[in-house]
């Protein structure tokens, strides 16, 4: 891998439901995301974030076929055999989830599960016991050996997600891809696992795919942004550029939708209609029925991605009005 080559590259994904109701419901997804950076990618509910995850760390269900260009690493992980890609996942590439009590196992210690993938280096046990230590610490857990001992449902919903981030990095990953890690906390808590995962991914030099619906949550920990609508790519570009000066107009009413993020606005405008499902999506451009914008080419034709400026892309037909609206 060169140096300007990026962590995680996607370009072109798409993902296709099989059987008897097929629908492309990824449809050519670009993102990428660079070691030390974090990448966020964002959206309503159902608009296709969980998918793009779990095709990253190659655990779509078997009715969803992925294809398209995904390297990690300049290798090009939809070409590797299922036993390679096995390999890579917990090592090159970590994730966590929204619900630790589902990932974990319930009937398991936390130490003996962060322990999981230390152990097949053939460590001795109280050298095990040590690597537990230090990354439950690592994950900001205090009284770490008395929580090794502890079974999930003992540890409040804070630790637990901890507890996972720690087994997270057992396999000293190059890339987290973390779904929604702290959609299930509240608030404060929320800010200090973020917190936590913004310091080990300086520290680590961690690529992160940070997915999330919350604007709020976004504007905190990432880097770059991807918002995707109905499985599409709707802008990308640098965070903060993207969030304060949107191009597309599902960025501009998300933003809107979050008061704190879009600085011109104090009061919460939800985004009128429903959001999209990329199953059924609609016709030309998929935001139109719910785009203030909206004319008559945009049920019709389907907006490219295009540059708005260096490092920005945005699928509006009305990208450049838009920016300078
Ligand atoms: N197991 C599945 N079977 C069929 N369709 C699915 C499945 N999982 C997700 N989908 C479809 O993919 C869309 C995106 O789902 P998902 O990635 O979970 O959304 P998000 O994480 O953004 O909330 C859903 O709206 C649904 O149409
Ligand atoms: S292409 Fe048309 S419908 Fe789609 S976001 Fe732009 S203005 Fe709105
Ligand atoms: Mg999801």
């Amino acid at each position: 891998m060169t140096k300007a080559e990026p962590l995680l590259s996607l370009r072109g994904i798409t993902v296709d439901l099989t059987g008897p109701h097929p629908a492309r419901i990824i449809d050519g997804v670009d993102l990428t995301v660079q070691s030390g950076r974090a990448t966020a990618l964002i959206g309503e509910s159902g608009s296709g974030k969980t998918v793009i995850g779990n095709a990253v760390i190659g655990l779509l269900p078997e009715t969803m076929r992925t294809q398209g260009e995904l390297l990690f690493e300049g290798r090009a992980l939809l070409e590797l055999p299922e036993s390679q890609r096995r390999a890579l996942r917990g090592r090159g590439i970590a994730m966590i989830f929204q619900d630790p009590l589902a990932a974990l196992n319930p009937s398991q210690r936390i130490g003996r599960q962060v322990a999981e993938i230390p152990r097949r280096h053939g460590l001795r046990r109280a050298e095990l016991r040590q690597t537990v230590r230090g990354l439950l610490e690592r994950a900001g857990i205090p009284r770490p050996e008395e929580r090794a001992r502890a079974y999930p449902h003992q540890l409040s919903g804070g630790l637990r997600q901890r507890a996972m981030i720690a087994m997270a990095l057992s396999g000293e990953p190059r890339l987290l891809v973390a779904d929604e890690p702290t959609t299930a906390l509240d608030v404060t808590v929320q800010k200090r696992i973020l917190d936590l995962l913004a310091g080990l991914q300086r520290q680590f030099g961690l690529g992160m795919l940070f997915i999330s619906h919350d604007l709020r949550v976004v504007s905190h920990v990432a880097d770059d942004v991807v918002v995707l609508y109905a499985g599409r790519v709707a802008e990308s570009g640098p965070a903060r550029e993207v969030l304060t000066h949107p191009c597309h107009p599902y960025t501009r009413a998300l933003a809107l939708s979050v008061p704190s993020v879009h600085t011109a606005s104090l009061i919460a405008q939800p985004i009128q209609g429903a959001a999209a499902n990329p199953a059924d999506r609609p016709s030309g451009c998929a935001f139109h029925p719910r785009c203030p914008l909206a004319q008559e080419r945009c049920a019709v034709e389907v907006p490219p991605l295009r540059d708005t400026a260096p490092g920005r892309r945005a699928a509006c037909h009305f990208a450049a009005e838009v920016a300078n609206a």
